[in-house]
């Protein structure tokens, strides 16, 4: 098991991390999920920084994400380029109407990178129609979005000749699970989903990450980059000074406090780990990234290994067929079949 103090976790918390390269975000468009504060508001805020030509920000609520176009426009002295668009990944209904949006606005248009990025991390048990709701946000809502996105990537990279991105924030607290996602298969159970979701279920943030970690990797594999453009990797940007454990307990918030104080990097800093995931070039596509480096040897064995794959094709197959019934055929129009 890769506890929070495995040496390779807490080297990669003390890394310096590179400024991003200037030239690679100049007049390009992308999405920003989670925008309105920590990690995705500081990850908009560069890219507008960094000369994109257009940065959505795509939020739940107007009047946060309005807040955050005002103080990106103060910071960084660009009127126009950072924009709200709403989105709840706690609503299907939300997720599909983003989508369709992006699907007409971007017709002809380049799409150069979507950031997968907001996440909840739960302590007390919430559902949305039956779902719990970490599983909900981080792990349906964000492949539904990242589904009905590809699309317009993929014709993004065909029509730009430059590969385009999806990048989806993740956490190496998803190595933390090791053995929980086992035990759920070897009982037999069929749908990990309706599992996780069912009052008492073993429940958390760090299992949705290990999810979104087995997902990325199988979306990849299902889709490569030479085939359609997209660059789809998954990043961990380190312990990060925001507002995540806004929901956890005090217990949770104080070890956390410490454990920042003593290696948190502030979200201006650590965005450079999501701008590295939509800049870091064909060979990261289905890859693990930290510190602003491909880090693959980060992923441990039993993910890799014939047993960790053959999870992954569980883990996704059971997020699939929940996608597939809120948006038939999404799977098929995502990978261009
Ligand atoms: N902070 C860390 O130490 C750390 C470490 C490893 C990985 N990460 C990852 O970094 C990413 C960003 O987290 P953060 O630390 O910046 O946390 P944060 O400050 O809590 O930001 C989370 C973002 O997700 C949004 N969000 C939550 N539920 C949503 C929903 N139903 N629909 C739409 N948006 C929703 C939040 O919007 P509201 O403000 O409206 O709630 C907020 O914008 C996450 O994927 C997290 O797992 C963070």
């Amino acid at each position: 098991m890769l506890s929070a103090f495995h040496p390779k976790l807490l080297r990669a918390n003390f890394a310096s991390l590179p400024p991003p390269d200037p030239t690679s975000f100049q007049d390009r468009t992308y999405i920003v999920t989670g925008a309105n504060t920590g990690l995705g508001l500081a990850t908009a805020k560069n890219l507008v920084a960094l000369s994109a030509r257009r940065v959505i920000l795509a939020v739940r609520s107007q009047a946060r994400g309005d807040a955050a176009v005002h103080l990106i426009e103060q910071e960084t002295g660009r009127q126009g380029v950072a924009e709200v668009w709403l989105l709840d990944f706690a609503s299907f209904e939300s997720v599909t109407a983003f989508a369709q949006r992006v699907d007409l606005e971007f017709q002809g248009e380049r799409l150069d990178g979507v950031v997968c990025n907001a996440s909840v991390a739960m302590e007390t048990w919430e559902t949305v129609k039956g779902v719990e709701m970490d599983v909900m946000v981080n792990v349906l809502g964000t492949f539904l979005l990242s589904l009905l996105v590809l699309p317009r990537l993929r014709s993004s990279a065909r029509t730009t000749g430059q590969e385009a991105y999806l990048s989806i924030v993740t956490s190496g607290a998803g190595f933390f699970e090791k053995g929980t996602l086992e035990q759920i298969k070897e009982k037999g159970v069929l749908d990990l989903v309706e599992e996780l979701s069912r009052e008492g279920a073993e429940m958390g943030y760090c299992i949705t990450k290990l999810m979104q970690i087995y997902a990325v990797r199988e979306l990849a594999a299902l889709l490569p980059d030479d085939e359609s453009g997209v660059v789809i990797d998954m990043v961990s940007p380190g312990l990060v000074y925001t507002d995540l454990d806004r929901h956890g307990s005090l217990a949770t918030k104080l070890s956390l406090k410490v454990m920042r104080a003593f290696m948190g990097r502030t979200a201006d800093v650590a965005c450079r780990t999501v701008l590295h995931g939509v800049s870091a070039g064909r060979e990261a596509h289905g890859k693990y990234l930290s510190e602003c480096l491909i880090k693959e040897d980060f992923v441990p064995e039993w993910v890799k290994d014939e047993k960790g794959r053959e999870m992954q094709r569980w883990v996704w197959g059971c997020i699939v067929r929940h996608l597939e019934a809120v948006e038939p055929g999404c799977l098929g129009k995502a990978l261009g079949r």
